[in-house]
């Protein structure tokens, strides 16, 4: 209700301006007899605007958005810019659809930039004393570790890591009991991390939190639009994720996700216009129920809104039969390197932890030297892995990765080493 006093005041509604959702009813999925649980992948590329004969394999680091998706924004863009216009109204209905892919209430979404920001809010807004403990795994990716750093160095908070377990489910979940102590608040770890690719067990260490009534933050920067994603049964109290990588969404399409019943617990970190009201001044800010408290400020929302459109295109594709691509092309990947003199591979073994991704590196040549060579000769791009000393190369299998990519890039690999 008080949101909505908010936006009358602006004079909102009454325009009439960009009322229509898309929800990628408009875009042409493409079906065919070939491919994997029919679908034709190669169709699929189609939809990209990749250079052609460029072979991208990097969307963990960031994401193609399918030309559909990015006409759906512009047109959005195009539209609110004619009326000079925020469009601010548009997003209630964008929540409603992000929270449904997430199988989290519309009540649980707040829109921020990116995942480290969503993390920072988190890091940021618990109330931590001094000595006070979080734990998270050693692999975590700047985006993650850097906001606890960052509370470490103003509030004294105690960071302790633990070692991800690449084969054992329990395995992690021990490591991760064997550092908690009295003072032990918060629990995080990315749901697939970034550097091997290891999908971690997050259900399993949730119901381990809340026996231990730990806060239990998921970064999900490599999990939304690679897997399906329940929030509702994961069992965390927050989760962090980009649109910009898997989901293919437009850039600067961040989701922080917190339960409903867990909000009073998590403060804001800014807060502004959007994020409450504010009777007299100066006086206590009344913050909106939800996560909309976590959000101020203008926004872009024909980008936000792109995101709930990347969205619908997936659950339109099929997310599991997403999934399935992604991990079909890394058994092939895998099973084509086998052969390969000199080559190892970093990622699970143990398809339970495995994900979308394959780390690897060769002892005869640093992984500079071979990522620079699949670019350079080879016209692919993967992503170099320097954390924690491992010293490999990333590659990231997604919808617009084929059959035919993955040979041409065993190929590449071994010519790569042959050469060195
Ligand atoms: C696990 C993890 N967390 C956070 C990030 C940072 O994401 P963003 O740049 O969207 O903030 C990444 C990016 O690769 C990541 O892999």
């Amino acid at each position: 209700m008080k949101r909505k006093t908010f936006l009358q005041s602006l004079g909102l509604g009454a325009l009439g301006v960009g009322t229509r959702p898309l929800w990628a009813e408009t875009l042409p999925l493409p079906l065919g007899e070939a491919g994997t649980a029919g679908l034709d992948w190669e169709a699929v590329k189609a939809g990209f605007d990749l250079k052609p004969g460029y072979r991208y394999f990097n969307s963990g680091g960031l994401g193609p958005s399918l030309r559909a998706v990015r006409a759906a924004t512009d047109a959005l863009a195009a539209e609110l810019e004619a009326f000079v216009e925020t469009g601010h109204e548009r997003l209630e209905p964008v929540r409603e659809r992000v929270g449904a892919y997430f199988n989290a209430d519309a009540a649980e979404v707040a829109f921020v930039r990116n995942a480290t920001e969503a993390n920072g809010i988190v890091a940021g807004g618990l109330a931590l004393q001094p000595g006070d403990e979080v734990i998270f795994e050693s692999h975590a990716h700047p985006g993650g570790s850097f906001p606890w750093m960052l509370q470490a160095e103003r509030r004294g908070v105690a960071v302790r890591l633990f070692e991800p377990d690449p084969e054992s489910v329990a395995g992690n979940v021990e490591r991760i009991r064997s550092l908690v102590t009295p003072r032990t608040r918060v629990i995080q770890v990315s749901h697939i991390t970034a550097p091997t690719g290891i999908h971690l067990p997050v259900t399993e260490i949730a119901a381990f939190c809340r026996r231990q009534g730990l806060w239990f933050h998921v970064d999900g920067a490599q999990s939304a639009g690679m897997i399906p994603v329940d929030f509702a049964a994961m069992g965390c109290d927050s989760y962090a994720t980009s649109g910009h990588k898997w989901v293919g969404a437009p850039r600067e399409t961040g989701v922080l996700l917190v339960k409903r019943d867990r909000q009073e617990d998590l403060k804001s970190v800014m807060a502004g216009a959007y994020s409450g009201e504010l009777e007299t001044l100066p006086g206590p800010i009344d913050y909106y129920p939800g996560a909309m408290r976590y959000e101020y400020g203008t926004r872009d929302t024909a980008r936000i809104f792109g995101l709930a459109e990347a969205m619908a295109w997936q659950e339109k594709m099929g997310r599991e039969r997403i999934a399935q691509h992604g991990r079909q092309l890394v058994a092939r990947l895998r099973a084509g390197l086998a052969d390969v003199p000199d080559l190892e591979i970093l990622s699970p073994r143990n398809p339970e932890l495995g994900s979308s991704m394959l780390c690897l590196r060769t002892p005869r040549m640093p992984y500079g030297e071979l990522f620079r060579g699949l670019r350079q000769n080879h016209n692919m791009r993967c992503r170099p892995v320097s954390e924690r000393g491992l010293d490999a190369v990333r590659i990231s299998c997604h919808v617009f990765n084929t059959a035919d990519d993955v040979d041409r890039l065993i190929e590449a690999i071994a010519v790569e080493i042959k050469n060195a």
